[in-house]
Order: structure tokens, then sequence, then C-alpha cells
């Protein structure tokens, strides 16, 4: 633990100037903001950032819940600061790294000897990969538009193989990690530039925005600042990792809420409870997915909620599901507002009376012309986690996450205020 508070004062003093101009300037960005886009083959939330000496571009998968960026070092990996992690070194710790490794193949990026390794993993594989620093880059914001390019000379992350890239959206060369850990892309930003430990993630249905650091968030066209106007719950940790391939004893770096209960319309459904907390093998609970494109639930939950759905909703003929859904509507006796399809409201009920509330925009999917169907899928029986919350239910929601308190602010749908994710203003950077 003292190693690792060390190690973070260490580079929040020395790893930080700025790119452009030649010229270093102290300057100390308040937060940082990163562009999101959705790839519509995937239905993957997509940002970029600039990595290596010289600089290039990679676009990266956003994942919530990763423990920290990865990118693919076995193609095209070029750069004059690349530097692996040495085994027991500073970075290795606060990686919680538990392998030391030898590599034949090298040295190359993600093939050195005596350096440390974490498991990662994409859609549907895992494997091992070198942890290692380079420089990154992205744009720092005051709050309302974005401004100066700023660097990190030596930012944390695990060096993926090209077999990892299948199943993410094309031109992607690795994937965001901003979940639960000491290296985490938030982490290392936060201790980089000695900002607050908080970050925030505004998905939307074409493009977003992720801001590091605290607010003000401000979107178009009022220049609204919707980090005042959060709804918080706690953030629970679950001790058990609940990542595709983890090491013994690893806590889980994604995000877990304590989601008590869904009401319909304002009326509880009724659901078995034990699947709502969490167990001592970290199966059960709700947690947050950038990865998962609809809501996943436990087979239980997802017929009762079904059921509970089609119940509120006399009058409109249900029409032959079209999968991953199970349930679909002919839309044309469905009224539509600013907020999407007007459907009953789906409430996930959290500790002390909170509430977040699912709208049509977010609870509806449309799947052809006139077919509306409801965008939660079926998890089977026994997942893992039995609520994984996840995009279209995120989108154009504002999610805050405050690491240091360990809670997440929530806005509601920015609709009614109104405005969406893709209405922060990005200006082109110099
Ligand atoms: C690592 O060490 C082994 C011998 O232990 C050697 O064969 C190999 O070439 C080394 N690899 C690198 C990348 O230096
Ligand atoms: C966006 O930000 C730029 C730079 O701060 C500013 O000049 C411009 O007026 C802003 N655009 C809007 C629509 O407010
Ligand atoms: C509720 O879920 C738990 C955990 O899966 C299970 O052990 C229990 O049998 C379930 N209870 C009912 C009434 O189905």
């Amino acid at each position: 633990m003292a190693v690792s508070s060390n190690f973070l004062v260490f580079s929040a003093s020395l790893l930080f100037f700025m790119v452009s101009p030649s010229i270093q300037v102290s300057f100390r960005p308040k937060a940082l903001v990163l562009p999101v886009s959705k790839d519509a083959s995937t239905n993957q939330y997509v940002t970029q950032i600039k990595q290596r000496t010289p600089l290039v571009p990679a676009k990266l998968t956003i994942d919530l819940g990763a423990q920290s960026l990865w990118v693919d070092c076995e193609q095209n990996y070029v750069s004059s600061t690349y530097k692996p992690a040495h085994c027991n070194s500073a970075q290795c710790n606060l990686a919680r790294s538990k392998a030391c490794g030898t590599c034949f193949d090298g040295p190359k990026p993600g093939c050195n000897n005596n350096t440390c390794s974490l498991l990662l993993s994409s859609t549907m594989v895992a494997t091992i990969g070198e942890v290692a620093q380079d420089v990154v880059a992205v744009q720092s914001t005051d709050g309302k538009s974005s401004g100066k390019v700023v660097s990190v000379s030596k930012f944390l992350f695990t060096c993926g193989s090209t077999f990892l890239l299948d199943g993410l959206a094309s031109g992607v060369k690795g994937m965001a990690g901003l979940g639960r850990s000491k290296i985490s892309m938030p982490s290392l930003f936060s201790a980089a530039f000695s900002f607050p430990r908080k970050f925030a993630v505004c998905l939307g249905s074409s493009n977003g925005v992720i801001f590091f650091g605290d607010g003000p968030y401000n979107f178009l066209p009022f220049n609204f600042d919707i980090s005042k106007s959060l709804i918080y719950t706690p953030l629970i940790l679950n001790p058990v990792s609940t990542a595709p391939a983890s090491f013994e004893g690893d806590p889980s770096s994604d995000y877990f809420i304590g989601v008590t209960g869904i009401s319909i319309n304002e009326k509880p459904v009724a659901l078995n409870k034990t699947l709502l907390s969490i167990n001592e093998e970290g199966h059960g609970g709700t947690k947050i997915s950038t990865v998962a494109p609809y809501t996943v639930l436990e087979t239980s939950i997802y017929r009762a909620l079904v059921r509970a759905f089609i119940k509120e909703i006399p009058g409109i003929p249900r029409v032959p599901a079209v999968a991953p859904f199970g349930a679909c509507f002919n839309s044309k006796g469905i009224r539509f507002s600013r907020i999407g399809p007007g459907v009953p409201t789906i409430d996930l009920v959290l500790p002390n009376k909170a509430v977040w509330r699912i709208f049509g925009f977010n609870s509806m999917v449309r799947v052809k012309e006139d077919v509306l169907c409801l965008g939660f899928v079926d998890g089977g029986l026994e997942p893992t986690t039995s609520i994984v919350i996840g995009g279209h239910q995120l989108e154009d929601n504002l999610l805050q996450f405050d690491l240091a308190a360990s809670k997440l602010g929530f806005s509601s749908s920015l609709l009614f205020r109104p405005t969406t994710c893709a209405n922060f203003n990005f200006t082109s950077a110099a």
C-alpha cells in the first residue's frame, strides 16, 4: 500500500508535460476528454487515443470493467519510448501482477525477459500480456469544450496479441479499460495530473464522451453542467474477480451497484432476492457493462420482467420475437415523445429509495419498421452476475464514477434536459 501510493505521488510530479507547442509549459489540466462513437456492426463503443513515440492514433473498444488499457503489440507497434515493466518493480506491484515471464521471440514490444504480465481478455478470448509503459496523449478540457492535447510519458498498459482483436469493431487495436483498479485509465490519469479520482461516461447511439476528472460536464445547446444534478448510489466491491480470466484472489474490477428490486410502472416485480446480492463466490448482484449491448438478466429475473411488462402494456399487439429479444410489439399503437416510445417505465430500485428509471428510449429497441422489442436479453440460469446493465440502457445517460468515495452518480435520461451525450462541444485538436 505504502509503495503504491508513493509511486503515485512520484508520477504526479514527473509525468506530465505538453505535447505541443514543443517548449514544455507546466500546464496542468483539470480534466481530460475522449470522444466516443458507436460501431454499428458490433454495437461496441469505440474511442481513440494517441500513443507511442512518434504518436499514432489507436482506436479502442471501451471496456468499463477491465483493469487496464491493452493494445495489440504484435502488429506495427513501433515506439522509441516503449518500456516493459521489470518483475518486482513499482509498476508490477501497482498492476498486482502475479506473473514474471521469459520470452523467446524477442526482444520486442510484448516480448521481453524478466517482465511481469497480466491476464487480459476481449469479447471471447483471454491471454497473458506483458505489462509496459509508453506515452499516451489525449485532449484536456475545462468541462465546456475540448482543449489542448496533453500527454503522460509513462502510461501503464498491457501488451495484447492480434488474435484478441477478433470480434472487436473494425479498425480497433485494443480496449480502453476503465475498471476498478490502480492501473485503469481513470486511475492513471488522476494520478498523473493530480485530479480527483472521478470519471464520467456518456454513451450515445452515435456519439458520446468520456471525461476523466471532475465536472463541470457541460452539454450544448444550453451548456447545462450535468455533474450538478446527479443521483448517487454506492458502488459495491465484489471481492471475487468477474473477469473472463483472473488470478485466484483477485477482486473484481467491474462496477457493481446494489439493485434491490425492479418495478414496472412503479409496481414491484416479484424476484428471487438472493440473486440480487453478491455471494461468497462473487456470483450474483448487478454490474454495469459497456461491452454488453443490452441488459442481460438471469433467466428467472428476465421472465418475471417480460411477464410484468406485457401485463402493463395492454392493447399493444405482440408480434413474433426477433432474436436476441423475447418480447416484441407492433409499434403502430405506441405513442412517441422526446424520450422515445411511450411504454411502461422500468425502475431499478436502489438503496435509500433511489431509483434508476428507464424510459422508452432506453428500454425499447427498434428492430424493423413498426416493430419495437423490449431491449433486455436472457442471460441463462446461473450466470456469474445476475443483472448486467448494458449499453442500450446507458445511452444518453451520464454516469459519474467517484472512485475515492466509491459512489456512482447517474443523471437519468439527458433527453429530458434536453440534450444528448453527442452534444459535448468537441473542437478540433490543433
Ligand atoms: C530470454 O532469455 C532466454 C534464456 O533464458 C533467451 O533464450 C531468450 O533469447 C531471451 N529473450 C529475450 C527476449 O531476450
Ligand atoms: C465550442 O467551443 C469553442 C471553443 O471554446 C467555442 O469557440 C465555441 O463557441 C463553442 N461552440 C458552441 C456552440 O458553444
Ligand atoms: C433463489 O436463487 C438462489 C440462488 O440461485 C437459489 O439457490 C434458490 O433456490 C432460489 N430460490 C427460489 C425460491 O427459486
